[in-house]
């Protein structure tokens, strides 16, 4: 008599594996049964390790039954696997879904400053013509800022109403009055010939109002090479001209006065909105000229040579041409800005409006 379980005993192993199964939700919980009723020490596969101890003639009904109690419960296994695999992977995708219709926080983009973004395409203009930016600091030395531009000891620019001084007095160092520092700076530091633009900040004891701001803008150029003049100053100045307003904008120069620049001009452009046709036409007024047919948009002249004498450089073989833009102001006539308060009071929706001015 063999102790080997018997075909309801095989039945029942083979039930409750499948009730272990049934109830196992999760891939681990279903191999932790399996290990339990189909593994090395289930009481199925402890049955067919005593198979041998039978008497020859009873082994092979005996392996037949438990065979197919064994392939009863593994086929259950894999079925059950298959669903719970199935059941695994939906609870994953469910807890890890991403919404993407869910409302999200939108946040205003910025903005360039319509200044910068100004002098970034006056900048570009010269690029283009193989010229370099050069910088110099806001904190400049007082001899680079006038001295060495030629202004004499007493020049009224100097004076403590319009140059703001830095402490101490003896140190000589002022917040920069125009970019034309940077000239001399770039003289002495660069291989000639030169082709420079210096953009940046400068700094007058100006009164805070809509057409006056203390910190504004300028964009300085310097040439210098053999043979320069006049001509080449104006070439140049129509050509920036001519990319910021169009390519039918008309120039002049009229005669002025800088100490660093001899001769020396203001340069305007014709207006390009009424294109001089306001000038006593009443019933056409033009709020970008103020009905004056020209815009003055800054001063040039030739380098005067005492600067490039100042600079170490034999005049007798190298000229060149400098000027100075207010880009500020070219922001408030080319985009219509009408007050500079609105260019320092850092509302991003000012900027908004004139990101065009980058374009
Ligand atoms: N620095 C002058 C100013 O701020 C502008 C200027 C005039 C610059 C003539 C120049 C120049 O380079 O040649 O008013």
């Amino acid at each position: 008599m063999s102790d080997l379980p018997d075909e309801a005993t095989l039945a029942a192993m083979v039930e409750a594996a499948g009730r272990a199964f049934a109830q196992a939700t999760t891939l681990d919980d279903l191999r932790a049964a399996k290990q339990a009723h189909a593994g090395e020490h289930s009481p199925v596969a402890l049955a067919n390790r005593r198979i041998g101890d039978l008497p020859r003639e009873e082994r092979k009904t005996a392996g037949q039954a438990i065979g197919a109690a064994r392939a009863a419960i593994n086929q259950a296994y894999a079925e059950r696997e298959a669903a719970v695999a199935v059941a695994d992977l939906d609870a994953r995708l469910v807890a890890e879904a991403v919404d993407v219709t869910l409302p999200v926080t939108l946040r205003p983009t910025g903005a360039l400053h319509p200044v910068t973004a100004l002098t970034y395409r006056m900048c570009d203009v010269f690029v283009a013509m193989g010229w370099e930016i050069a910088e110099g600091p806001e904190a400049e030395a007082e001899w680079l800022n006038f001295d060495a531009l030629n202004f004499t000891p007493d020049h009224p620019a100097r004076f403590l109403s319009d140059t703001l001084f830095l402490d101490p007095a003896a140190g000589h160092r002022i917040l920069r009055t125009h970019t034309s520092p940077v000239q001399m700076r770039s003289l002495l530091t660069r291989e000639l010939p030169v082709y420079v633009v210096a953009p940046g900040k400068v700094y007058r004891a100006d009164e805070y109002d809509a057409t006056h701001l203390p910190v504004f803008h300028q964009l300085e150029g310097l040439a210098v090479d053999k043979g320069l003049g006049m001509a080449d100053l104006k070439g140049t100045l129509d050509h920036l001209a001519r990319a910021m307003f169009g390519a039918e904008t008309e120039t002049r120069l009229r005669p002025h006065y800088f100490p660093f620049t001899e001769p020396s001009a203001e340069m305007d452009i014709r207006c390009f909105v009424c294109h001089g046709e306001s000038v006593g036409n009443p019933a056409r007024p033009c709020r970008t000229c103020k009905s004056e047919g020209w815009i003055e948009w800054g001063g040039c002249g030739v380098v005067n040579p005492r600067v490039l004498t100042a600079a170490g450089i034999d005049t007798d073989v190298y000229s060149g041409f400098a000027f100075g833009l207010g880009v500020d102001r070219t922001v408030m006539f080319r985009n219509n800005a009408a007050d500079l308060r609105d260019f320092v009071e850092g509302d991003a929706r000012f900027s908004r409006q004139l990101v065009g001015v980058a374009r």
